[in-house]
């Protein structure tokens, strides 16, 4: 099997050339630097990994370090169906409108700062903020403390595979804090005399947020453990920063850099969605997951052996070209793949991101704002991505808007 490395300069510095490259030559690769796993691309082979949860488990969670084993959303189906249906209607197309106003407000508030200074880096002046802001209220954490939001995200996407130890430092970083909001919901739900609460007191007796619901919804005739509240909050901050930080300035990005397109979605509305979701199948911010193999499995005529991390590529699925014409074009129109196949940036099947809906609604307020109070907005020098293997992430983005 082929040995490849996708931490090596070349990889990162063009990384639909290498994802391209892998699902054309060798769709199940091995990587050993700095670890081993295996590199699956292509979208028939990606969307197995994703959905064939028998081969493929997820017990072990989807990163590279191994977390308990079965807790919260390392879990498989069907047992873990069950874990879902505690938020997956708050998380809804419908469910997520809650946080409109918030999107509205934390844009404008930001773009009055902005509009001051007339240029500066906009990943750090909005790109980063945003998200960290909207994703704060939308699991109840406070909204100022945007620093250390920052240090925690900057930090896994830096470690995430090269230093697993500091990984790890930083999951207890964020267990303390997160342990006091869950404790001050223990207590305004004791002092109001409640010992079994319900959904119904989301809103009523404690804020109405996620960890709110995590901790009021009632799950297989007990409450979540501490445990489990950490694991699932910290899965949701984790995954709602960077990811959609990164969705709306690669969007921001590809619309600048095609002036035609930045004027038509200065009045249309319905195509700054379609950007959206083309900026999500061309540009992918989840370049990957892993998943663990339980047993050997034979795929792209090698064998992934038992036991294995493996990594799936949504980047390599996204610009496959058995259903996607001219994969490496960035246009709009173009809805859905051949076959009438989506993309696959927010995952599929059981674990399909619950921030799917979050995420574009944050982008769609948040662009649209910008766009019409900046409507000078230009790039004025080079983008920087960070280095994470699986994530496709801006971390610098000069630009002016006087
Ligand atoms: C553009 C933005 C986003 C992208 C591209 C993205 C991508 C993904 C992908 C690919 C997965 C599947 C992982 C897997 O199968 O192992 C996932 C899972 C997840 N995402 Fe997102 N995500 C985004 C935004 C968000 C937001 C805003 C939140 C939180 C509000 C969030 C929370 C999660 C969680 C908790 C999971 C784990 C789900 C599970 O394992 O069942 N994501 N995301």
């Amino acid at each position: 099997m082929k040995v490849v490395d996708p931490s090596a300069p070349e990889s990162i510095a063009d990384r639909p050339k290498f994802h391209n490259t892998l699902r054309k030559e060798c769709p199940v690769a091995k990587v050993t630097n700095p670890n081993e796993y295996y590199f699956v691309t292509g979208y028939d082979n990606v969307k197995e990994v994703l959905d064939n949860h028998e081969r493929f488990s997820k017990l072990y969670g989807s990163q590279y370090t191994p977390m308990e084993k079965g807790v919260a959303l390392n879990q498989d189906p069907p047992e873990f169906n069950e874990f879902r249906a505690i938020y997956n209607a708050y998380m809804s197309p419908r469910g997520v409108k809650r946080w409109a106003d918030d999107c509205n407000r934390i844009a404008n508030d930001l773009i009055d700062k902005m509009e001051a200074l007339g240029s500066g880096d906009i990943q750090d002046l909005y790109g980063k903020p945003v998200p960290a802001r909207v994703t704060a209220i939308a699991l109840g954490l406070p909204e100022e403390k945007v620093d250390l939001y920052r240090k925690w995200t900057d930090a896994f996407l830096n470690a995430m595979i090269r230093d697993p130890e500091e990984q790890l430092r930083i999951v207890d970083e964020m267990y303390a804090f997160f342990d006091i909001e869950f404790e001050k919901r223990r207590k305004q739900l004791k002092d109001a005399g409640i010992e079994n609460p319900s959904r119904e007191d989301v809103g009523r007796t404690v804020g109405d947020n996620l960890i709110s619901v995590l901790m009021c919804t009632p799950y297989r005739g007990r409450y979540l453990t501490n445990d489990e509240l950490r694991r699932t909050v910290r899965g949701f901050f984790v995954g709602g920063v960077d990811t959609t930080g990164a969705l709306m300035m690669n969007t921001l990005f590809r619309l600048l850099e095609q002036p035609d397109l930045w004027e038509a979605v200065k009045g249309a509305p319905d195509l700054l969605e379609e950007a959206i979701d083309e900026s999500l199948r061309f540009e992918p911010p989840a370049l990957g997951m892993f998943r663990g193999a339980t047993c050997p499995i034979e795929m792209g005529g090698e064998t992934i052996p038992e036991g294995a991390r493996v990594l799936f590529s949504t980047l390599s699925a996204n610009r496959d070209p058995a259903y996607f014409e001219e994969p490496d074009t960035f246009k709009l129109g173009r809805k859905v793949g051949k076959s009438g196949i989506g993309h696959i940036a927010f995952g599929s099947g059981a674990h399909f991101c619950p921030g799917a809906w979050t995420a574009r609604l944050e982008a769609k307020i948040c662009l649209e704002v910008l766009i019409r109070r900046l409507p000078k907005l230009r790039i004025t020098g080079d983008v920087k991505h960070f280095e994470a293997i699986n994530f496709w992430v801006i971390r610098e983005m000069p630009a002016a808007w006087d």
